[in-house]
């Protein structure tokens, strides 16, 4: 079995401490992976705060390092995916196009390093005259990145390439689950030429470095996905210091009778169940309005149960296992729940260790916890509507507010949804899933604040610093 070290100082230290990492399909070990101390984070941000002082790199020294970067993930595509599939239970394809994903994230964020600028500032006021006044754009400092086990590359691409793209040096702080992916980047980036320091990596499982990371003064910002509870953790403890917070959503899609149902089906059908449903913006409600909800619901369920179970290595496989065996029986005890308050189970709703059947519920109502939590699984609930205005209270009804999708053939009820829902973002005739690299994206209420997307993060990872030439 493999062992994997920490990441400092461009050093691979083996710990001495170690905790096994799972396939999460078989529940064999995977790998043996160091333990960080809280001395091993300071050291780590030792070594980012000095790498920040000492050894500054130009927007063309980071442009061809994360260029680079780009290229071999995409030369390393199939081993990187394989990886991914072990370790978070993702369907290999799926996987690749995780990969693929990470790659062009890197190329973005090398393109973005280019042109990082700030602006003139017309100045009119009595007194400025003879003034010339403009800001440029500074980076931060050192970047702490807490990173979720659902997308274990991607969603690292989205924190440490923009930080690196806009000068910033960084300590990763991996999910447990899955550090190896991360492991494997830092790699990918040594030889993509990043020097050292620049990006450190701090791996372990329980709360000491989580701790160690959240008392850390010299972080000059944060960047986390995950949980709501961890996330406002980090807001309370950060006092006045930057920070960008990804918390995830019960994310709805509304489909109006005027839409094209057989489109919204299987988008809905597909996007529900997508790496087991474990995505920040998976569809986990669908209003239908009530003239279409018998047809799309048969669309739906026919779906669902076409998808292919099992193991995420094998490139049939459409839905993989859960993260965790506990994951999954707290996602089957929720439905057991709604059940019990009147739901109905369309397909699905049984499990085999941590395998969770694709599951379609309706006759729910907002208090069961699968419409109104984030259930994080394979869970989808539609509920119908008469209205329009219904269904948009409908989706606002909810404590997160990360993307919706609406399907209509109406352009006016289209930019309605636009002006009313109370999210970061707005599909039409999409789900509420779709996400390409380069879009902002974040949310409002507790889906979090700030906002990813490479040219988005550098913005938050930068400040502008104003000058002002009196000539
Ligand atoms: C997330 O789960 O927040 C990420 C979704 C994505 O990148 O597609």
């Amino acid at each position: 079995m493999d062992t994997f070290k920490i990441y400092i100082n461009g050093r691979w230290i083996d710990t001495g401490s170690y905790y096994e990492v799972f396939n999460k399909y078989s529940g064999e070990p995977l790998a043996r992976v160091c333990r960080a101390s809280s001395s091993d984070a300071f050291e780590a941000v030792d070594s980012a705060e000095k790498a920040f002082q000492n050894n500054k790199l130009t927007p063309l020294q980071r442009y061809y390092i994360l260029e680079k970067t780009s290229e071999i993930l995409l030369s390393q595509q199939e081993q990187l995916a394989m990886t991914i599939a072990r370790e978070a239970g993702k369907p290999f394809k799926e996987a690749l196009a995780e990969v693929s994903r990470a790659a062009n994230t890197f190329r973005i964020s090398a393109e973005e390093a280019k042109r990082i600028k700030g602006e003139v500032v017309p100045l009119s006021t009595t007194g400025s005259e003879n003034r010339f006044a403009y800001t440029v754009r500074v980076p931060l400092g050192v970047v702490c990145a807490i990173s979720p086990f659902n997308f274990p590359l991607n969603l690292v691409a989205h924190k440490v390439a923009p930080a690196i793209a806009a000068g910033n040096t960084v300590v990763l702080k991996p999910a447990s689950a899955t550090p190896i992916s991360s492991l494997n980047l830092c790699r990918i980036m040594e030889e993509a030429g990043l020097p050292p320091g620049h990006l450190n990596a701090i791996t372990g499982a329980g709360s000491e470095i989580g701790e160690a990371l959240l008392d850390e003064p010299r972080f000059a910002y944060y960047t986390f996905t995950g949980s709501p509870t961890v996330g406002k953790q980090i807001r309370n403890r950060i006092g006045l210091r930057k920070c960008t917070l990804e918390m995830g959503s019960n994310s709805a899609t509304i489909v109006h009778s005027d839409a094209d149902l057989e489109k919204a089906a299987a988008a809905c059908g597909r996007m529900a169940f997508a790496n087991a449903g474990q995505v920040c913006i998976s569809v986990q409600r669908i209003m239908v309005q009530k003239d279409v909800v018998k047809q799309f619901t048969e669309l739906l369920v026919r779906q669902a149960e076409k998808l292919v179970l099992g193991d995420p290595a094998d490139p049939k496989t459409d839905v993989g296992p859960m993260i965790s065996v506990r994951d999954a029986e707290r996602a089957e005890k929720w439905i057991a729940e709604a059940v019990s308050g009147g739901a109905r189970v369309l397909t699905g709703g049984s499990r085999t260790g941590p395998l969770l059947k694709p599951t379609v519920l309706t006759g729910v109502n907002n208090s069961m916890k699968v419409v109104c939590e984030e259930i994080f699984a394979p869970v989808v609930s539609i509920s119908t509507f008469n209205t329009f205005e219904e269904a948009l209270k409908m989706v606002n009804d909810s404590k997160y507010g990360l993307q919706a999708g609406v399907y209509t053939g109406s352009i006016s009820l289209a930019m309605q949804a636009v002006q009313e829902l109370e999210v970061g973002g707005v599909m039409i005739n999409d789900t509420s899933v779709f996400r390409v690299d380069e879009m902002p994206y974040g949310g409002v209420k507790e889906s979090g604040v700030g906002r990813e997307g490479p040219r988005y993060a550098i913005e938050e990872m930068t400040e502008p610093k104003l000058v002002v030439l009196n000539i």
